[in-house]
């Protein structure tokens, strides 16, 4: 029989993803203990909005998913609490049915959570991590840290639209570089093939998936997505009272919805003011613009004169490297993303100013492709050539189609364990209550 004990390099390497993984699910659940222990019991069995979860569902939803993937189909454990399976699948029940249905309260739900915590950390201490596909490299591990820290973000949503006093506080982000002022507006990025998604990132999830070459003319980027000050001209322009700016789907849902700004804005005696995690404060004007819907982001492209980049274009924007013509992890290279790159995690409860974070820069010049804010793209979101779900099909590939645009780069409320230069979002063009942004892109004149 061959010899199958690991080397000592390779038992290294097996200790330090395990150190990981552990220090990863370890934040992801700090962030939720944050999240869950900073309101009274009646705030998280609450409905704050039909959009959303009671934040004690995405509490015990985040247990039952790491239950699921890692107890039962790692481990190859019995269910814990299978009577309770029905109530925490997504697919089960609509986030506006769930604060009716029998969910486990707070403390049990904390407990729960907390149990299944216990044992995965055991299981973790004896895993190989490798010989089989949802263990190589920790994926399934990977993939429970950032369902957990994507629901922090849906938590933190939640907590955005909670009326009443504020609970949360974060110090501001740093102000903005004095080289942030004389940016130029927008940056080229020439002509010619890039390769989008990947093969090799270890935590990609399935619709990352697989990396193929992407030819594209040259195009322009916004260096920096559109601030409030930006948008406020739409505005003063009357560009929500022209239908001429919308698409027809676009302005039908204007109209319906009655938009006439940004959610959580407000214009009282002659100033635009904003609600933020419960502080009203005035619109400040060298931000992202946070909140709006596809529909409005499209609409102000147009208004412009330009349009929103494909997310094929932002990709190449974020990754491509003209010097090695490889494609990067990060806009500022392979490096996982510190303090210093982008605005992400919920250090800060609110995007840093235009043009902040010089290091997080791409090589092409464009700033906050990473963090800051969700940035709208004109595409659908569909499968890459080649595609295959993976490990199940309730991820991906049941949202696959027109009726969602895909979103990019993250916002300052995504940990940097679910952030990457080929990491997808998307969501439906009317939502809003997310925290999403844009930036405009334009054919290049030069090669038209
Ligand atoms: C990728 C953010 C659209 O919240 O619906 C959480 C992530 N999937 N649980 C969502 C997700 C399963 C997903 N988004
Ligand atoms: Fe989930």
């Amino acid at each position: 029989m061959t010899d199958v004990r690991p080397t000592a390099a390779e038992a290294a390497d097996t200790e330090a993803l395990r150190e990981t993984i552990a220090a990863e699910l370890l934040a992801a659940r700090a962030r939720t203990a944050a999240l869950t222990d900073c309101v009274e019991d009646h705030d998280l069995t609450a409905q704050h909005s039909p959009l959303m979860s009671p934040l004690v569902w995405d509490l015990a939803h985040v247990g039952n998913q790491e239950e699921l993937w890692l107890l039962r189909n790692v481990g190859g454990r019995d269910p814990m609490h299978p009577e309770i399976d029905p109530l925490y699948d997504a697919f089960q029940h609509s986030r506006a049915e769930r604060p009716g249905l029998p969910l486990l309260p707070p403390s049990e739900a904390r407990v729960y959570a907390g149990d299944v915590r216990g044992r995965v950390l055991d299981l973790l201490s004896a895993s190989p991590l490798e010989g089989a596909p949802l263990l190589d490299a920790g994926f399934a591990f990977g993939m429970i840290a950032q369902h957990e820290q994507q629901h922090d973000e849906t938590m933190l949503i939640t907590h955005q639209l909670r009326k009443g006093e504020p609970v949360l506080a974060a110090p501001p982000p740093p102000p903005a570089p004095t080289d942030a002022v004389g940016l130029p507006a927008e940056v080229l990025v020439p002509a010619g093939p890039f390769t989008m998604g990947t093969d090799i990132e270890p935590w990609a999830l399935d619709n990352e998936r697989p990396a193929h070459v992407v030819d594209l003319p040259a195009f322009r980027l916004d260096t920096t997505p559109v601030t409030n000050g930006a948008y406020l001209r739409f505005i003063a322009d009357g560009g929500y009272d022209e239908p001429r700016w919308w698409t027809q789907e676009g302005w039908a849902h204007r109209q319906h919805a009655g938009l006439t700004a940004p959610l959580f804005w407000r214009h009282e005696d002659g100033q635009w003011l904003r609600r933020r995690f419960g502080v009203l404060e005035p619109v400040p004007l060298d931000e992202p613009v946070l909140h709006v819907s596809w529909y409005e982001a499209d609409a102000y492209a147009r208004w412009a004169g330009r349009r929103l980049p494909t997310e094929a274009e932002w990709e190449k924007a974020a990754r491509h490297d003209p010097a090695t013509d490889r494609s990067r992890r990060y806009p500022w290279g392979d490096e996982s993303p510190g303090q210093e790159h982008a605005n992400l995690g919920q250090r800060h409860l609110r995007p840093a100013p235009a043009g902040s974070y010089p290091a997080g820069r791409s090589p092409h010049g464009a700033r906050q492709l990473m963090g800051d804010v969700w940035e709208w793209t004109a595409s659908d979101f569909l499968p890459y050539p080649g595609f295959r779900a993976w490990p199940y099909k309730e991820y991906s590939e049941v949202f696959f189609g027109p009726e969602y645009k895909v979103l990019r780069g993250g916002s300052f409320a995504v940990a940097p364990v679910a952030c990457r230069g080929t990491f997808r979002n998307w969501d439906y063009p009317i939502r809003r209550q997310i925290f999403s942004g844009f930036r405009t892109a334009a054919d290049d004149p030069e090669t038209d």
